[in-house]
């Protein structure tokens, strides 16, 4: 079993009869989902893209991050939310928080377009000068300010150093099939395009080629992952809560949720796991935050931040509880050493593993935060594999849906996004926005 769902150390917060009880709920909300009579259900088509993608296209993917490995030192990633968070996330999770320094053979991989920062912006430029360097400018509305602002920076230097002819073999589009600019610009410029699939939204797109081609340049086998995403979408087609952890997942959140808990903390032990949080984060947060509803998705890493806010989880205000990952198979054979002086007092762990040392941290924890009334959910993930990860991926956003739906939301639309690039606009004075911008500034 690739992902096994713990509830141990739920029970003691939630009982037999409480998960009877939401059941019917839950396989409803199920079969709303599969059978598209929900809200938004014109954006479910990720539900079955791990077997129902464009194999013209996926070859192209792969086509394109070999040329991009042959030709670039670095590989810039243009793109926010989830034009973004999915990819970095897979990078790091199958590689490392610090894959720039470990990578064997491909690109050093940056992530811009992800913020309005000008210091960071102005740091990926210089880190490009003297490199030879590929884009993938990531949007599928294609009108997003943040990438289109790092992409004319991008392309302007791609410009400079490979004149108008070269830049166009180093940009790649990944945009809509047919609308928005960015596809207009793209084909007019000539640049080679790949499509965002028009039932699959930001955050539901790491199975695309939004996630794909950024993760194949990193040197992912994105068959792989693909497999482990249809092992999953296999899997939990099963019916009946008893033979589905997803919807078990789904029933505890939204117990949890009843019984007054507004904070779910998805708990990493590991540092290659902090991009996926947040990743999971926006997936969670983005799909049930609405109507004045849902659990605020948070996240930590552990034992780090055991010393930063574990203080606050095992006795501040009892609001949330935790959703635990743990890799049960870890790759680390990494062996505490023996000490003839020992003036630490380690030798009692010489000879033993960081990694059981960590699993024993984690156990430690779990019961603490039980003690300190904090339900914790434990996510048995089978290992660190490219397979593993494509199932893990395809049972959040599944158990997300469904959670989703339980909850009474759209979880496919995110309509909260807007405020602030409306205000953002009108206090920027962009043109059409005349009559906000005067109310707004008066305001500030
Ligand atoms: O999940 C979402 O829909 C959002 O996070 C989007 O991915 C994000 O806002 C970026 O949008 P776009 O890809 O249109 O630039």
């Amino acid at each position: 079993m690739v992902i096994r769902l713990d509830d141990k150390f739920v029970k003691p917060f939630i009982s037999e009869e409480e998960i009877n009880a939401i059941a019917p709920e839950i396989e409803a909300a199920a079969k709303t989902l599969r059978e598209g009579t929900g809200k938004g259900s014109d954006m479910r088509g990720w539900l079955n893209l791990p077997e129902n993608y464009d194999r013209a296209e996926f070859a192209r993917i792969k086509a394109a991050a070999a040329k991009i490995k042959k030709t670039s030192d670095v590989f810039i990633v243009i793109g926010i939310g989830g034009s973004y968070l999915g990819a970095r996330a897979v990078v790091e999770f199958l590689g490392s928080s610090r894959y720039n320094q470990l990578r064997r053979g491909t690109p050093e991989i940056y992530f811009s377009g992800c913020n309005i920062s000008g210091s960071d912006l102005e740091e990926l430029l210089s880190i490009c000068e003297g490199k030879d360097f590929c884009i993938n400018v990531i949007s599928k509305s294609g009108t997003t300010t943040e990438p289109a602002v790092a992409f004319r920076y991008f392309r302007a230097l791609l410009e400079k150093k490979y004149g108008t002819d070269g830049a166009r073999e180093r940009i790649f589009v990944t945009t809509d099939k047919a609308r928005g600019t960015l596809k207009q610009f793209s084909d007019e410029a000539g640049y080679e395009t790949f499509v965002v699939p028009d039932d699959v939204g930001g955050r539901f797109s790491v199975l695309s080629a939004v996630g794909l081609l950024p993760i194949a340049v990193s040197g992912v086998d994105i068959d792989e992952l693909m497999g482990g995403a249809a092992d999953a979408m296999r899997v939990l087609s099963a019916e009946g809560i008893e033979n589905n952890d997803a919807y078990k997942y789904a029933a505890i959140r939204n117990i949890l949720y009843r019984k007054g808990k507004c904070v779910e903390i998805l708990v990493g032990y590991e540092p290659y796991q902090q991009m996926f949080c947040e990743w999971w984060k926006q997936l969670m947060g983005e799909s049930e935050g609405k109507d004045g509803k849902g659990l605020y998705p948070s996240s930590v890493i552990f034992s780090t931040d055991l010393h930063s806010l574990g203080q606050y989880i095992q006795s501040g205000k009892r609001t949330m509880f935790e959703t635990v990952l743990s890799v049960e198979n870890p790759d680390s054979n990494a062996e505490l050493p023996y000490d003839s002086a020992n003036i630490d007092g380690l030798n009692f762990l010489a000879g033993m593993k960081m990694s059981d040392v960590n699993k024993t941290a984690m156990n430690g924890t779990l019961l603490a935060h039980v003690d300190g009334g904090v339900p914790n959910v434990v996510i048995r993930l089978a290992d660190r594999s490219t397979r593993s990860l494509g199932y893990m991926i395809y049972f959040f956003e599944f158990a997300c849906a469904v959670s989703g739906y339980v909850l009474g939301v759209n979880p496919f639309d995110q309509p909260g996004v807007e405020a602030y690039k409306k205000n953002m606009f009108a206090l920027l004075g962009k043109p059409g926005y005349e009559e906000m911008t005067e109310q707004l500034r008066a305001r500030l």
